[in-house]
């Protein structure tokens, strides 16, 4: 039977490759995001095993409807994957108030409210043998938080925080939750605060001790195993996925 996914964030960086890698595998993935324009674009890639939603995961009316016409749709869903995400930088003393607000509500709010809107679904699919997965978007942020990123980091760090009582609220429904913690990812969302005249003050976590930044596939081949039958026993956890970023502290060098 076709395993079915909704992936939040899914038209661009780590959602857009995630639906790639799922569509690609024979999965049915409804994309759910902001911009009907990059959800063409997103259509217009992965075929008809995907299908663009527009949702704003900061209006909880919306995402409510949205899984309704998913339900309706296809009955269940075997997987939630919840990508949608921004970062604004900044020092804590200077950072807009609606700024500090859109990355709490677009990063853990419109998280929390998916989850919650996603589980009657993801119970329909959800077996002792075969769980239901949610896998959730947290950050190196979250495990090792970083100066211009105070936002950003304490709303991922409620992330990992909601995963873990997730996970055991909803083991009894078979239904695992674990997230993923990037370090430095070559994305748009990186790409935006790096570009020459940004001007934002952020400097990325650089290269890992593996001697690169990730690309976006590192992280959905870890999305991949937690979807699969080898991670049927995990659930409550945050996997770094950072190259060992956030292993050591690694002193300058003198
Ligand atoms: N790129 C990194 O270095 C990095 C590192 C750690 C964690 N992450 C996390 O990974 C996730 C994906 O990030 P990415 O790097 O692929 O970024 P991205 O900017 O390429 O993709 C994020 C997607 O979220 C969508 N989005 C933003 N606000 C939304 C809203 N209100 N409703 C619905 N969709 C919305 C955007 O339109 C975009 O398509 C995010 O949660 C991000 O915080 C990224």
């Amino acid at each position: 039977m076709t395993k079915t996914a909704a992936i939040t964030g899914a038209a661009s960086g780590i959602g857009l490759c995630t639906a790639k890698r799922l569509t690609g595998e024979g999965w049915t993935v409804f994309g759910l995001d902001v911009g009907q324009d990059r959800l063409d674009a997103a259509k217009a890639i992965l075929g008809n095993n995907f299908h663009p939603i527009p949702c704003d995961v900061t209006d909880a009316n919306r995402i409510a409807a949205v899984f309704r016409e998913i339900g309706s749709a296809a009955a269940k869903l075997d997987a939630l994957i919840c990508c949608a995400g921004v970062l604004r930088v900044g020092p804590l003393e200077d950072m807009a108030v609606e700024d500090f607000d859109q990355v709490f509500a677009v990063n853990t709010r419109g998280l929390w409210l998916c989850a919650r809107e996603a589980l009657p679904l993801l119970r329909r699919a959800a077996k002792k043998e075969v769980p239901a997965r949610v896998v959730l978007l947290s950050s190196i942020a979250a495990l090792r938080p970083k100066i211009m990123s105070g936002a950003y980091s304490a709303s991922k760090a409620a992330v990992s925080q909601l995963c873990r009582i997730m996970a055991v609220e909803w083991a009894g429904s078979h239904v695992l939750v674990n997230a993923v913690a990037p370090g430095t990812v070559d994305t748009p969302m990186v790409q935006a605060v790096m570009r020459p005249g940004a001007n934002s003050g952020y400097t990325t976590s650089g290269t890992s001790p593996l001697g690169r930044v990730a690309e976006a596939e590192d992280i959905a081949d870890v999305i991949g195993f937690l979807l699969s039958p080898a991670a049927k026993y995990v659930t409550g956890t945050t996997i770094p996925v950072d190259g060992g970023t956030q292993a050591a502290f690694v002193p300058p060098a003198r």
